[in-house]
């Protein structure tokens, strides 16, 4: 998959004074249904999380508090994405590598995902990515 299929969603956003609402729903808003979701917290100064590809799993990531990047790299080209807004979620397809790192202080990582875990997704070697990637 190349750099070209990343994206940011725009979600709705219901603006209210007595605090704003957005949300995520399958179809209307995603290029896949949601089968599983999992969220990343406590995230100790200066750790990275990630590090790998999926085969076939495709996601998508939503600072849900606070802010970090997202690294993504297509086997080619790296493209970095802070994010740091609820509202809107980094699409990443299958095929790409990424790494989450510079997460601040209470940032709360929100990942929805079409599949149900499955470790044989993972390509958890940069080089192997990079030889699978290229070989597409
Ligand atoms: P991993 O995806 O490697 O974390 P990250 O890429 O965010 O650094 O997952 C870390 C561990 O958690 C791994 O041993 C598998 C487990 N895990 C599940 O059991 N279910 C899940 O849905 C996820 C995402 C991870």
């Amino acid at each position: 998959m190349s750099m070209e299929s990343v994206r940011i969603i725009d979600l709705p956003k219901i603006l209210d004074e007595r605090g704003n609402l957005s949300f995520l729903q399958n179809e209307d808003q995603l290029p896949f249904s949601i089968k599983r979701v999992y969220w990343i917290y406590d995230v100790p100064g200066g750790e990275q999380r990630g590090g790998h590809a999926y085969r076939s799993m495709k996601e998508v990531i939503i600072a849900l508090s606070g802010s970090f990047d997202v690294v993504l790299f297509d086997g080619k080209e790296e493209k970095r994405f802070t994010l740091n807004r609820s509202y809107y979620g980094l699409y990443v397809p299958e095929m790409i590598w990424r790494s989450m790192e510079n997460f601040s202080t209470n940032a709360l990582a929100f990942v929805a995902t079409d599949s149900m875990y499955d470790e044989s997704e993972y390509i958890r070697n940069r080089e192997q990515f990079i030889t699978e990637s290229n070989g597409k």
